[in-house]
């Protein structure tokens, strides 16, 4: 039986699904869950404790002790955002124990909605395909590399503290590129759209434009 208080948003990165995703979750006043960050802070945790993110041993004993409140902590969550961390989360996402290691605290998330929502939007990668295949409402959400590239720069400019100077284009267009490749190639939970999944590609759409198509696409499966 499809959940219907459940709303899975995959897609690769910089498609603007996440932005989509917490606006679906303030829409219904579900709960939101970026998965992504919680492999972001996998790998910046093994960075802080001197580890190397390409050590499976590293990166799993940093799953283990991965706390969803570590997230709370502002500066912390800062330093995920950063391209570094990105590909970096790309590296420890690959090793399905480290996959393995974090899949119980989504799917309770997804289950039992912290501050007893009534639903919950879980956004990432696998989100439809392993984590919530149950999930009524399911969108991949795509966009032009180029168009992703531009806009992952610019977050990375207006998240670049005064004066450090961000990576220019043609990196982040590299690094999104191998990121991408990374996340559809590897063998375990790769990013791909769920069967019942609705495709939407917000290449020449404005977030509004972008969000009026999701909630149409959402709506409908939900009152299904
Ligand atoms: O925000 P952006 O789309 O750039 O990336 P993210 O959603 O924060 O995810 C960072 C990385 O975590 C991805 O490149 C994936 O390698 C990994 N990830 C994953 O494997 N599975 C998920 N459900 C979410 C993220």
């Amino acid at each position: 039986m499809a959940n219907r208080k459940l709303i899975a948003v995959d897609g690769p990165a910089a498609s603007g699904k996440g932005t989509l995703a917490r606006r679906l979750a303030a829409y219904f006043d579900f709960a939101y869950l970026d998965t992504g960050a919680l492999y972001r802070a996998v790998a910046l945790s093994v960075l802080d404790a001197g580890g190397a993110v390409d050590s499976q041993a590293d990166a799993v004993a940093a799953a283990q002790k991965l706390d969803m409140t570590m997230l709370d902590n502002a500066d912390f969550a800062a330093r995920l955002r950063t391209a570094e961390t990105g590909l970096a989360a790309s590296v420890v996402a690959a090793m399905p124990d480290v996959r393995a290691a974090i899949l119980a605290a989504q799917r309770q998330f997804a289950d039992t909605p912290p501050q007893a929502k009534a639903g919950a939007v879980l956004d990432g990668r696998d989100i439809g395909t392993v984590v919530c295949p149950d999930a009524a409402a399911k969108l991949f959400v795509t966009a032009r590399p180029d168009i992703r590239a531009e806009r992952r720069w610019k977050e990375l400019q207006a998240d670049n503290k005064a004066g450090a100077a961000g990576p220019d284009y043609e990196t982040v267009l590299g690094d999104i590129k191998a990121r991408d490749a990374r996340d559809a190639e590897r063998e375990t939970a790769p990013m791909k759209q769920a069967a019942d999944a609705d495709l939407l590609d917000s290449s020449d759409l404005s977030i509004e434009e972008a969000f009026t198509a999701a909630l149409a696409l959402v709506e409908a499966k939900l009152n299904d």
